[in-house]
């Protein structure tokens, strides 16, 4: 079993030990419903530091009012038991000798909403008070464009954990690139030390083995035909539009084939099915790894890449997707090699 904190000062007095014997401190920060993906951002953790913590909280401010805060998957038993299973065996270097360390997982922190928000916290953000981060320029497109209030949320809790946790290095999930960056530029733009913005990684997103369907806790709402037949075809839209951004297509024509092959493998799907799964897309959008920046329309590769003088440039390609209630998000990474 693993040490449980529901308290920043309980936890601080752990932290400041930690301090004391110079060891480092891993962070994964989550929502509960742990799955694979969750998984490995805690073995990444556990390689590279001497002690790992995840965090445990589903942050009210980051969900709408009528998002799914009340239903969002609850289920930390079995998150307990998925986490005590994680363990790595690697080979150290310590004051010159080779050791062998045996890692398991050290701490999680578990607050209560009144902990993380002393003053309260409503979901309606005309009726907050109090501190709020706002990362400007990577949180209003995508995401953020269809949950205006998201990262703010975000930033704000993830600002919040960071001063109570005192990481040295931190992990988040490739599978919310927007989250990420956005979360790295806070971390630089406050003169953050724990973590640093070297210190924040990104960790390629974990999917399913057999479909290809990006691991997350809201999977969990999906039903067996949508998860199996339906939701994957995000990740296939994505594939169409990396092989038209490779062929020399402007933007506006890989969004188009990404968004044309879903329309055609869900027509397909519910063409003589009694079962019709409802599929919508929310976006297929093409953005700037650095600024986060929206491509313009007409861009093409070559386009793209003469900036870097024909240097590979990457791309981010992204997409939102309904699947009945569900709403899905994914990603890949073109031109990164
Ligand atoms: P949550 O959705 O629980 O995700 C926690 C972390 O796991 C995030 O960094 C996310 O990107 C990563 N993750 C999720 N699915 C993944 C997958 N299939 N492969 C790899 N990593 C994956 O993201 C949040 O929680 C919250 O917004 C949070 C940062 C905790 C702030 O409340």
């Amino acid at each position: 079993s693993v040490p449980i904190f529901t308290t920043v000062a309980s936890y601080r007095e752990w932290r400041r030990k930690a301090f004391d014997e110079r060891k480092s401190v891993g962070f994964v920060a989550t929502m509960g419903a742990l799955h694979d993906g969750h998984l490995s951002l805690v073995r990444r953790s556990l390689e590279a530091n001497d002690l790992t913590v995840l965090s445990i909280f589903v942050n009210p401010a980051q969900f709408a009012p009528h998002e799914d805060l009340a239903t969002y998957p609850r289920t930390l038993p079995r998150d307990l038991e998925l986490l005590c299973a994680q363990s790595v065996s690697l080979d150290v270097d310590s004051s010159g000798r080779n050791e062998r360390v045996f890692r398991t997982p050290s701490a999680v922190f578990l607050p209560s909403v009144s902990e993380m928000y002393p003053a309260g916290i409503s979901q309606d953000v005309s009726e907050q008070k109090g501190t709020f981060i706002e990362v400007k320029g990577y949180g209003h497109q995508l995401e953020g464009r269809t949950r205006p209030t998201f990262f703010r949320g975000v930033a704000t809790i993830v600002t919040k954990l960071f001063n109570a946790i005192e990481p040295t290095r931190t992990y988040f999930g490739q599978k919310d690139i927007q989250q990420a960056l956005l979360l790295r530029r806070m971390v630089r733009d406050l003169l953050l030390s724990h973590p640093s913005p070297e210190s924040l990684h990104i960790v390629p997103t974990v999917r399913d083995a057999v479909t290809s369907l990006a691991l997350s806790s809201r999977n969990a709402y999906l039903t067996q035909r949508e998860r199996e037949l339906a939701a994957p075809t995000l990740y296939s839209a994505l594939q169409a539009g990396r092989e038209a951004w490779a062929a020399g297509r402007s933007k506006d024509e890989c969004i188009r084939a990404a968004c044309a092959l879903i329309a055609q493998t869900t027509e397909r799907l519910n063409l003589g099915s009694t079962e019709k799964v409802d599929v919508r897309v929310d976006y297929i959008e093409m953005n700037d790894p650095e600024s986060f920046d929206v491509l313009s329309q007409t861009i093409n590769r070559a386009e793209w890449e003469a900036v870097e003088e024909g240097q590979a440039r990457p791309v981010i390609l992204s997409g939102a997707m309904w699947v009945g209630r569900t709403r899905l998000i994914d990603n890949i990474i073109l031109g990164d090699q």
